[in-house]
């Protein structure tokens, strides 16, 4: 008989009306109308080079093969080129971030170690540390004191002779915080020091205004997990990478899932992703500063909301309503009915999830503009039927 696995669940509620968190996702993918803030995702790329050759690909029926096992030697070197990392480190694609930290979390941990996340933070990461760790220690770090992120010194705290691992989403999920060149020196020394391995997770790095690498501070400790669901819009495509020194991606690869090599298709897309993105990512970058605006305009204008964090760093912000009296599920519910698909706090925290909302932006403007009238009406309809 096979008992079911006690790993760390991430807290995902399910939406009046659903069986299931799949039933819901269904509903909402199919709902041509929905306005998707719900997921980080990004929708603002034209039909482009990315389009092009993924369409390209599948005419030609290259699909019918499978890629080489660690993928194109072509989209390894544009990411490392991307990161500026050609010197020292290797690669291997995967089928997204999620992958990534799942087969990084597998080759560092051993089952007497711990890990050190943080809540709010990306709920998989610990999940995914539970099952190969010992434990997982998730630092409380949604105060001012701290700056809404894990700090050196908050690891140093926590930190004891069994941490392996060290988790830095960065920018952060669901914050938008990010690291200076400064704390990253401070988590290279710590890394150094005590031979503990730090996740990098740069999924949002380029929503990010001056975003650092960890790698260039403390290469033989560092793994990093690299995204195209985000900046590059190909989420559905479900591809991604790891980079670290060779020693750990030697390593990685006596491990992998994916030993048949990843999507063709999304490898060709992701090739023409980075080749494309001079002349797109301003673009982008500039559409979603004004769509913060906006959303920073509108929650102004809710008495006792805030946003901790303005600017974010990514594509997303949270939205404290705890003061204001009405639930992140009540108003994320709301919303929902009026086609705006956001998440509330619990998806991405433990322990403050009854306190915010999470909305991303990198949509159209009018969405946001649609999304910001209906949360502001949203709030007054709720706070005066309580
Ligand atoms: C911090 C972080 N890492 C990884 C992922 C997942 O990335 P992927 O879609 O490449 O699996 C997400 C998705 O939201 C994320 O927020």
């Amino acid at each position: 008989m096979i008992s079911p696995k006690k790993y760390a669940k991430p807290a995902k509620s399910i939406p009046k009306g659903y069986k299931t968190a799949n039933e819901f996702f269904d509903f909402v993918f199919n709902d041509k109308d929905m306005i998707w803030m719900g997921q980080n995702t990004n929708h603002l790329h034209d039909e482009n080079q990315i389009m092009d050759s993924m369409m390209s690909c599948i005419k030609k029926r290259d699909y019918n093969k499978y890629p080489p096992p660690e993928g194109f030697p072509e989209l390894k070197r544009l990411i490392l080129e991307d990161l500026g990392l050609q010197n020292g480190f290797e690669i291997l694609i995967t089928a997204g971030g999620t992958e990534s930290l799942y087969l990084c979390t597998n080759d560092i941990l051993a089952p007497t170690d711990n890990t050190i996340t943080c809540d709010p933070g990306y709920l998989i990461i610990d999940n995914f540390a539970s099952r190969f760790g010992d434990h997982v220690k998730s630092v409380p770090i949604y105060n001012e004191a701290c700056g809404y992120k894990l700090t050196p010194q908050l690891v140093r705290e926590n930190i004891d002779d069994n941490t392996k691992l060290i988790s830095l989403v960065d920018p952060l999920n669901p914050l938008g915080t990010s690291y200076t060149k400064e704390e990253l020196k401070d988590f290279a020394d710590l890394a150094n020091d005590k031979d503990i391995y730090l996740l990098h997770d740069i999924t949002y790095r380029d929503f990010a205004r001056n975003h650092q690498l960890m790698a260039k501070y403390a290469p033989e400790h560092t793994v990093t997990v690299y995204s195209f669901s985000k900046i590059y819009g190909m989420a559905g495509m479900r591809i991604g990478s790891i980079i670290g020194v060779p020693e750990i991606i030697k390593s990685i690869k006596t491990i992998v899932i994916n030993d048949l090599g990843t999507n063709v298709v999304s490898q060709r897309g992701a090739i023409a992703a980075i080749k494309s993105k001079k002349e797109w990512l301003t673009r982008i970058k500039t559409i979603t500063r004004s769509n913060q605006d906006i959303i920073k305009r509108a929650v102004d204008q809710v008495e006792n909301a805030f946003l901790p964090v303005y600017p974010s760093d990514g594509n997303m912000l949270t939205i404290d309503i705890y003061d204001t009296g009405v639930s992140p599920l009540d108003i994320s519910e709301y919303l929902l009915d009026k086609k705006v698909f956001t998440r509330e706090g619990s998806y991405t925290s433990k322990l403050f999830g009854d306190r915010y909302l999470r909305v991303s932006f990198s949509i159209p403007k009018e969405h946001v503009k649609y999304f910001a009238k209906v949360f502001v009406e949203g709030m007054k309809v709720l706070r005066d039927s309580k």
